[in-house]
């Protein structure tokens, strides 16, 4: 391309060279309005040219959980894929650094963008930084408090050795203020998982939810019903935790449907710990097969009310204006509960029956879009990476430690 006529300063104009990471489910809707922000910039021919590569751990494999969703965001297939499947944390995490390794050796990114908590959120960042590659972390700040949960290990370690922090709200940026991180590397860029939400609502709610004739009446005309999703080893690998829940939904669905898309860690403690008979149709409960994103927002977009202990569906309940109740004693966003839908019930039967009861007393509330949650987010990430690239480009020379993101970049549209 003449760099004349593209505008383009020529000392700068050599590629930026974006890696992007996934590994598990939570992470493909957060990756896929990024990279199409980015095409959207080269496609514009902004001031700086882009390649991006993507690759995939293998953290998550199944169709459900992993390929399904490729194709509902528009994602394209990834150009690398790790392969690393299941294990125990030391496992999974010493498999996907060993085979990471070599993809940044042979690619050689100018910056790798890693999304989330899970264990391909650190393990990657980690390879990264020991190789002196820039990393930015979308979603930084997210703190629950409690480091019993392997995803806050994970968000923590992450955030205190990367780049460029692009965070949610302003209690994030709190968050990492408190930790001593480099105010200037810190960009409040609003919540790529509701731009993905806000760009697909349209066709997600306009499916059929499902076919599931629980849902409809003697009439044929809907009725309300409740959705919920369980994988936290925390609820779903004690089988006393697991026994309370179950009581509480079993309770719930004496009075509407109780939809539950299952999880392949929660199916197999729910017979491990001989509970088929709680979570059973007799009760009310329905287990289903982990949806696919858009069957998925459908169903969570028409409940009466949802029960999760995910993070995401924390926010995507908010948005959709319908009450949540998170089977936790924390939430890594605290957001949500002050602007939001969302209210901390934790796992007891007592603690979430009574829940219920308050939400169903209650009107629905209306949606809620906490400020910069407006579906542009990954556009401000792209303004963000092109202002940090223009500066290491001039700075090109500068150890790279000496050029830690130093470069203030306004929030706001
Ligand atoms: C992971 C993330 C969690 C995220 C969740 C979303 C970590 C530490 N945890 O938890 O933050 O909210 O993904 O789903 O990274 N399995 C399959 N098929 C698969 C993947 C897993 O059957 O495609 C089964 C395996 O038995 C596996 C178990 O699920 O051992 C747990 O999978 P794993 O990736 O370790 O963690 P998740 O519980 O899915």
């Amino acid at each position: 391309m003449n760099t004349e006529s593209s505008g383009r300063d020529p000392a700068q104009d050599r590629p930026c060279r974006l890696l992007h990471v996934v590994g598990a489910r939570p992470n493909y809707m957060k990756v896929a309005p990024i990279m199409a922000a980015v095409d959207a910039e080269v496609a514009r021919g902004g001031p700086v040219a882009f390649e991006q590569l993507l690759v995939h751990t293998g953290q998550h494999y199944d169709r459900a959980l992993s390929e399904l969703f490729f194709e509902e965001l528009g994602l394209p297939r990834p150009d690398v894929n790790l392969g690393v499947g299941s294990g125990s944390h030391a496992r999974q995490t010493a498999r996907i650094m060993e085979a990471f390794e070599p993809v940044l050796e042979s690619y050689q990114p100018d910056l790798v963008i890693v999304v989330g908590d899970v264990n391909s959120t650190l393990a990657c960042a980690l390879d990264a930084r020991k190789l002196g590659i820039p990393v930015a972390h979308v979603e930084a700040g997210l703190r629950s408090g409690d480091m019993s949960m392997p995803e806050e290990i994970n968000r923590r370690a992450t955030d205190a050795i990367v780049d460029l922090l692009f965070t949610t709200d302003r209690i994030a940026d709190a968050c990492l203020r408190r930790e001593g991180i480099d105010p200037a590397a810190i960009h409040r860029v609003g919540n790529v998982m509701i731009d993905s939400l806000l760009h697909h609502r349209e066709k997600a709610l306009s499916r059929p939810t499902l076919g599931l004739h629980e849902l409809l009446d003697g009439a044929g005309q809907p009725i309300p019903y409740a959705v919920v999703t369980l994988h936290r080893p925390g609820n779903v690998d004690v089988a006393e935790t697991l026994h309370a829940i179950g009581s509480a939904l079993a309770k719930l669905g004496e009075s509407m449907p109780v939809i539950f898309p299952v999880h392949p860690r929660a199916r197999a403690r729910i017979s491990e710990f001989g509970l088929d008979g709680l979570f059973s149709r007799e009760n009310g409960i329905r287990l289903i097969e982990p949806a696919g994103y858009l069957d998925f927002m459908n169903l969570v977009a028409h409940a009466r009310l949802v029960l999760t202990d995910s993070g995401g569906i924390q926010e995507e309940t908010t948005i959709l204006g319908v009450p949540c109740l998170t089977l936790r004693d924390n939430t890594e966003r605290p957001i949500t509960l002050e602007q939001g839908t969302n209210r901390l019930v934790g796992n007891r039967t007592e603690a979430i029956v009574a829940g219920i009861e308050a939400v169903l007393s209650d009107r629905a509330p209306d949606p809620c879009f906490p400020e910069l949650w407006d579906g542009h987010a990954g556009e401000r990430i792209v303004r963000a990476i092109v202002a940090w690239w223009s500066q290491a480009t001039r700075a090109e020379g500068v150890p790279q430690a000496e050029r830690r993101a130093s470069v203030g970049v306004e929030s706001g549209a």
